[in-house]
């Protein structure tokens, strides 16, 4: 009776994912994206670079970003700095001064109040002639022709939000994410052509100036590139995950911790968002609606599923179930194969996540 019980969970958290990766990879990412793409649409740019403690990389960051297929004169980077205590802003300084021909500009935030307060007040120092802003961390590369390719996608109104695929280098040092990036990455750019992926990267996002004159950022502790994508769907846009706007991300100090914060930003996202947009009056009937259902109990409920399965084989085992036993052990030899080990190390994140996020929400971190 127990196990069977614990079967059934195993069951259904297995089951659900896979079947709407299965759905989504046959009937949505193989159809039209239904995006009119100009490759000529070349509208003025601010680039807004947040920075705390960048000194190893925010050289390499302009650089990257200064070599961008891109009119150099459409262009403009603000880096928002929180006080660093290292060289960010002097490193900044100096690369303005041997570069007088691009438009940079540094802001020094007086406290660090986190990167979502910093995006804030980079936006403040836009111009208000530019039709797109683009965030991206320090530590993220893209290739040459991110930002064109990008653009070239809200050439089309309907699109309010674009973010890039990261394809991660075999030797990051990470383990597995190259697995967890390939499941995901399939189901996002899948999620984006049906209409919307509640989830985006933040190594690149280019939002449209105009959603954000009209609906605003979401403001709400935790928000975050996800939540800024979600937003702009329940608005009426379209969120999308581009398969050919290609970036890379360092990865740096606790993995797991950073996991963790970033499991408990997606938790936010799911908690709060909807909500949001329905209290502002910006939610908007349409297809992504599914699509975030499915999202929202795949982070947030399914997840307990696993657990409850495993407690409730545990218990079976102590009354010496022989079914209990073996599913046990299988679901522990599983654990020697990377994608399935990768997926229980996610659920695991989401779970301490979800407690976390009832004591405390995590706007400033530490590396
Ligand atoms: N100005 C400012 N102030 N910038 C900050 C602050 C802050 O307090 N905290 C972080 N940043 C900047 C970093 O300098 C970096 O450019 C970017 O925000 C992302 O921070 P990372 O420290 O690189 O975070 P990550 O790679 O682990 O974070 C990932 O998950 C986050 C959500 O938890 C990325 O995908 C982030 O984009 C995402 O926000
Ligand atoms: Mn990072």
């Amino acid at each position: 009776m127990l196990d069977s019980l614990a079967l059934l969970l195993a069951a259904a958290h297995f089951g659900v994912p896979l079947t709407y990766y299965w759905y989504a990879k046959t009937r949505w990412l193989t159809g039209p994206w239904k995006i009119q793409v100009d490759t000529n649409f070349t509208p003025n740019i601010a680039i807004i670079v947040p920075t705390y403690r960048e000194g190893e990389f925010i050289e390499r960051r302009l650089t990257n970003i200064m070599e961008q297929d891109y009119p150099k004169d459409k262009l403009e980077v603000i880096v928002v700095d929180s006080i660093s205590d290292d060289a960010t802003a002097d490193i900044v300084k100096n690369w303005i001064r041997r570069n007088p021909d691009t438009r940079i500009r540094l802001t020094v935030d007086s406290e660090r109040k986190g990167k979502m307060h910093a995006l804030h007040l980079g936006l403040q120092e836009m111009s208000g002639r530019e039709e797109v802003v683009v965030f991206t961390d320090a530590d993220a590369v893209w290739e040459r022709k991110a930002l064109s390719k990008a653009v070239s996608y809200l050439c089309d109104q309907t699109v309010g939000v674009v973010t890039g695929t990261i394809a991660y280098a075999e030797n990051s040092g990470v383990i597995g994410e190259g697995v967890y990036r390939g499941f995901y990455n399939t189901l996002r750019i899948a999620e984006s052509k049906r209409h919307s992926t509640p989830v985006h990267n933040g190594p690149f996002q280019a939002v449209r100036t105009k959603l954000i004159r009209e609906v605003g950022m979401p403001s709400f502790e935790g928000s975050e590139d996800s939540a800024i994508a979600s937003f702009a769907a329940f608005a009426g846009y379209r969120a999308i995950q581009a398969d050919d706007v290609m970036l890379q991300e360092f990865v740096r100090g606790s993995q797991m911790r950073r996991k963790v914060r970033r499991a408990q930003h997606l938790i936010l996202n799911f908690l709060r968002t909807k909500g949001y947009a329905k209290r502002i009056r910006h939610f908007v009937k349409s297809p992504f609606e599914t699509i975030w259902r499915i999202e929202w109990y795949m982070h947030i409920i399914n997840p307990w599923l696993l657990m409850a399965s495993i407690l409730t084989f545990l218990a079976a085992a102590a009354s010496h179930s022989t079914i209990a036993i073996a599913s046990l052990m299988i679901g522990l030899l599983l654990l020697a194969a990377k994608p399935y080990r990768v997926w229980v190390l996610q659920q695991t994140y989401l779970l301490i996540a979800q407690l976390m996020t009832l004591r405390t929400q995590e706007v400033a971190w530490g590396r």
